[in-house]
């Protein structure tokens, strides 16, 4: 029997719920030739979203689609490699060998292209290579027009592109030769919320304006009800609506955390679920992360520590009040701004407007529980 629920991968298949006016959006973006960038906190569903798109519209003879990550992206040779691979491998039909595509449009590259012996293909790449560069990012659309096809380029952790020495100047690159690109459009997401906001939001940025902004929402708290009660049934357990209701607020719609807090309740249940087996479920939710929290922990400063509890307590809109600054030691309002700044640079908060939350609501849970001990 399959896992009835999943985490810590993307979610497909019968595990993959709602989503419906999001997919019919990008469906039509990536028909249409509109780029598409997509935002939400961390763990909501951006990658699994995507796959569901890919999939659904793998027999759409017009519009190809290509998925890669830049997640390991270190520098601009490494993303221009990973591009230059990706899109050769994932265009070459299985008619079609990779290395005769690749000397076909990327002919300038033959001397540096190697086969390896499982039959892939590898690239070397001269960053300072000009002409390299310009043939690499202008692959997908020379494909394109010759193929008399769209292709949709989707690229994970984006933002990661930020972290490259002199990403600025990468980053007008990169916009200069898409925009000109009338077959080719991109879909641009990943998981560090405060670097894309930035990176696409603000007019300083050689991104700002590129395409069509979404903002991933929460997954109604009906539709986990419908998944969760299915998946128990499925397996020939049951559970009442308003125990679905509860796993759901508890972890305060965040679907990663929604399917690991169902799954060990599942865990823990033989028949029916029950109300204690949910309380023994959250303690193995917390046990489960705890490592995880001391490290998160270990990376801040004692200010920063302060005024994580300080949200955390519930102070998500009063942390530059004097009562405030007092009870929590955070010496003054100038420091609350810098504190808040660094939290949210580290992706431990999101502001909006006056009100500071927590990226992550199981670590507020487990700093209302532990953190005490630690200050
Ligand atoms: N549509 C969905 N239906 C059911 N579960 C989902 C859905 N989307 C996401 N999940 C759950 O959330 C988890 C995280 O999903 P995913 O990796 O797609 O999120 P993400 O937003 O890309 O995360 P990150 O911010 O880490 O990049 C999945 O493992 C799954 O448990
Ligand atoms: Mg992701």
């Amino acid at each position: 029997m399959d896992n009835p629920f999943v985490y810590g991968v993307a979610a497909d298949n019968a595990h993959f719920i709602g989503r419906e006016d999001e997919a019919r959006r990008l469906m039509m973006n990536f028909s249409n030739g509109i780029n598409t960038i997509l935002i939400s906190q961390r763990r909501l569903g951006k990658t699994s979203l995507v796959n569901n798109v890919i999939e659904r519209m793998a027999d759409n003879k017009n519009v190809r689609i290509i998925k890669m990550d830049a997640f390991a992206c270190k520098d601009e040779s490494d993303f221009y490699v990973m591009f230059a691979t990706e899109i050769i491998r994932q265009i070459s039909s299985k008619a079609e060998s990779l290395i005769e595509n690749a000397k076909r449009f990327l002919s300038s590259l033959v001397p540096k292209l190697s086969v390896e012996q499982s039959g892939d293909i590898s690239f070397s790449l001269e960053t300072t290579d000009k002409q390299y560069n310009a043939d690499v990012l202008s692959l997908p659309e020379r494909i394109a027009v010759e193929k008399g096809i769209r292709i949709v380029v989707c690229i994970d952790e984006f933002q990661q592109i930020g972290e490259f020495t002199d990403s600025l100047s990468f980053q007008k690159k990169l916009r200069s030769v898409w925009q000109h690109q009338h077959n080719t459009n991109y879909c641009l997401f990943g998981s560090k919320r405060h670097l894309l906001m930035n990176m696409f939001g603000k007019a300083s940025y050689p991104f700002y304006k590129f395409g069509d902004i979404i903002f991933l929402e929460k997954i109604p708290v009906e539709r986990w009800v419908e998944y969760i009660q299915r998946q128990f049934t499925n397996t020939g357990k049951s559970i009442s609506s308003e125990i679905c209701e509860a796993i759901c607020s508890y972890v305060e719609g965040n679907s990663s955390y929604v399917q690991q807090l169902a799954w060990l309740l599942w865990a823990r249940t033989d028949t029916a679920a029950t109300e204690s087996g949910l309380e023994l479920a959250k303690q193995d939710l917390l046990q489960q992360n705890h490592i995880l929290f001391l490290n998160y922990i270990n990376n801040l400063s004692s200010f920063q520590i302060r005024a994580v509890q300080a949200i955390a307590e519930g102070h998500t809109t009063d942390l530059s009040t004097s009562n405030v600054i007092f009870d929590y030691r955070l010496s003054s309002t100038a420091n609350v701004s810098r504190v808040k700044k660094a939290l949210e640079e580290k992706e431990f908060v999101e502001i909006t407007g006056k009100n500071v939350e927590l990226s992550d609501p199981i670590f507020g849970r487990w700093v209302l529980r532990n953190l005490k001990t630690y200050i």
